[in-house]
């Protein structure tokens, strides 16, 4: 891994860009879609920030008086948070990005409670098709228009979080994917971004032992480079800390870092992976 200042350097900015578009960011108080949202607005265009965190959305405004921000706080999770968004953005949607995601707490299939897949699932997922949804028929009636879903490295493997977020985070390619075809010949162009490990907000608290027992034996948890070499959403924008906590809900033994999200520690290595499994005995 590069240090942070070996990365790649920022794309410039293009001024005017996006002049007379308008943008819809999901999670803008925080992390990726804050990121996402001040480039769209640097570039001209006028950005519905939302989030469920009222109080980053006006440290937001605050910060940044001259771009057009249009904040509206609320539960994305709800039909009536994602009516609110959309109604904020005055019927004309050029892009959507669905970028408010939540972790789970590593939880096998074994120990999964309901409260958490269902509320992983309503944030992560049923608000992704919600918004999608309600912003298709303003695009449509416009020719066109650009969605970008922030999946995650959890998409692509099992071993990046708990089963609710990695299956979350597959059902947001499905939803990807399924746009993708549906639409196309109609000007509609969807896609995901499935990051890695990025300095934000997340909260990836670590519940299962395990979860630790299985995954904390694996090597790559054992090669976690300094948290200064993290990337992070934008270099550009300094209200983008690092979060650098372990949470009071991480193991006391807690060593090395999270897959995703540096807000946790991983435990420590508790034995060896088990073994190819006996070969089955002829009954
Ligand atoms: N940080 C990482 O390492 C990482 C890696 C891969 C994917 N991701 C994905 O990137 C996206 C952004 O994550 P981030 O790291 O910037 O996190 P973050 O916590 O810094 O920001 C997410 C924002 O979403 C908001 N939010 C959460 N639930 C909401 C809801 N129900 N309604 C409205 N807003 C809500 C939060 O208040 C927060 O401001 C997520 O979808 C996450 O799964 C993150």
């Amino acid at each position: 891994m590069s240090s942070t200042s070996e990365l790649p350097a920022e794309p410039p900015f293009t001024p005017g860009r996006f002049t007379g578009r308008t943008a819809i960011v999901t999670g803008a108080g925080s992390g990726i879609g804050r990121a996402t949202a001040l480039r769209l607005a640097r570039e001209g265009a006028r950005v519905v920030i939302a989030d469920i965190a009222a109080d980053r959305l006006e440290q937001l405004t605050a910060e940044f008086p001259d771009l057009d921000l249009v904040p509206v706080a609320g539960d994305i999770a709800t039909e009536a948070g994602v009516q609110a968004v959309v109604a904020a953005a005055g019927g004309r949607v050029d892009a959507l990005a669905n970028v408010a995601g939540i972790m789970d707490a590593f939880l096998p299939p074994a120990e999964v409670d309901d409260a958490t897949w269902e509320r992983v699932f309503a944030v992560n997922v049923t608000a992704v098709m919600r918004l999608t949804r309600a912003v298709l028929p303003i695009m449509l009636a416009a020719g066109g228009g650009s969605i970008v879903n922030v999946s995650s490295e959890a998409s692509l493997r099992a071993s990046a979080s708990g089963v609710a977020y990695t299956a979350s985070k597959h059902a947001v390619n499905g939803i990807t994917k399924s746009t993708a075809v549906f639409y196309k010949g109609d000007g509609i162009r969807a896609n995901a971004v499935a990051p890695g490990a990025v300095a934000t907000n997340i909260e990836a608290p670590f519940k299962s032992e395990h979860a630790a027992g299985v995954l904390s034996c694996r090597p790559r948890f054992h090669r976690w480079p300094p948290l200064s070499s993290w990337p992070q959403p934008s270099p550009g924008c300094s209200a983008t800390t690092p979060a650098t906590s372990t949470g009071p809900s991480c193991p006391p033994t807690a060593a090395g870092r999270p897959s995703e999200g540096p807000g946790r520690s991983a435990p420590r290595c508790q034995g060896p992976l088990p073994g190819p499994p006996a070969p089955a005995r002829r009954l």
